[in-house]
């Protein structure tokens, strides 16, 4: 997908990924963005409208993990532009030590972004189709022993995002849905492990770690490369595709 003249919203798109993510796209000549996040930011907001100020770039607040917000969310963004060609989610928490929270922003909340896209993008609900990029991690294809709740949870974005990214989906919608595996990179994030009751694990940061802004800029590259159903490893700065076995 060309990414010039398109509507795009970013789901916890004040987060450092996601940030990253809107600049990239900015510049990539997007034409409308808005941003969903739980934390309000208007001095990050006031960086992108002032580095982009021909585009239309705007805030709402929204839970993800709340469904009425997100479709509110969504009514007032196709009140403001009328499709979203691209829609990135890049909401996440690490928290092992309350399981249900991190299901709930990890999983859950994935889930009811991916339904919304379903319900707001389709062409046969009269959208334009486009592309979901859902974010999952290198924790979502291999094992990562520190967060085992975290590593479930993204395991559980990439099946959502693989089954969602078939002909099944594609032939009765026209969005094509990607997912996104990134390996260590520099955000809050990062700060948030505050242990585990299973391990003696102190911290997981580990190095090398990569830039919040080659990240987004690798995440735009994969979704330029339009391709419903792959897989995405962004890690040491790189972007590879992932290709399961058939089974
Ligand atoms: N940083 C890494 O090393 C790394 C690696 C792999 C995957 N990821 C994933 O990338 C995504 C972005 O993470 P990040 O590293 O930018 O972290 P981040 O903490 O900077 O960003 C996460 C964003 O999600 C928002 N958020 C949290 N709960 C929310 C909710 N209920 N509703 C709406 N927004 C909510 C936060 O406010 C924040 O802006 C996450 O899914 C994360 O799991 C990060």
């Amino acid at each position: 997908m060309n990414c010039a003249g398109k509507s795009a919203l970013i789901a916890g798109g004040l987060g450092g990924i996601g940030l990253a993510t809107c600049n990239s796209l900015l510049r990539k000549g997007v034409k409308n963005l808005r941003i969903f996040d739980i934390i309000e930011n208007p001095q990050k907001l006031k960086g992108l409208t002032s580095t982009y100020p021909k585009a239309n770039v705007k805030f709402c607040k929204v839970d993800a993990t709340k469904k009425y917000e997100i479709d509110n969310g969504f009514k007032t963004v196709l009140s403001d532009f009328k499709s979203v060609d691209i829609f990135v989610t890049c909401v996440g928490v690490v928290d092992e030590m309350h399981i249900e929270r991190c299901i709930e922003i990890n999983l859950l909340s994935a889930i009811y972004l991916n339904y919304a896209a379903l319900e707001y993008m389709s062409n046969s609900k009269g959208g334009n189709g486009g592309i979901v990029a859902n974010i999952a991690s290198v924790a979502g294809v291999a094992p990562f022993p520190a967060c085992v709740v975290y590593a479930a949870t993204k395991h559980g974005v990439l099946g959502l995002t693989r089954s969602l990214g078939t002909n099944t989906y594609f032939k009765k919608t026209g969005i094509k849905f990607i997912t996104i595996c990134p390996g260590y990179t520099t955000t809050p994030l990062l700060n948030q492990f505050n242990g585990s009751p299973i391990n003696d694990i102190k911290k997981i940061r580990d190095s090398p770690q990569q830039s919040p802004e080659i990240c987004g800029d690798l995440l735009v590259e994969a979704i330029e490369k339009d391709m419903n159903g792959s897989i995405w490893l962004i890690d040491e700065g790189k972007l590879k595709e992932v290709t399961p076995p058939k089974l």
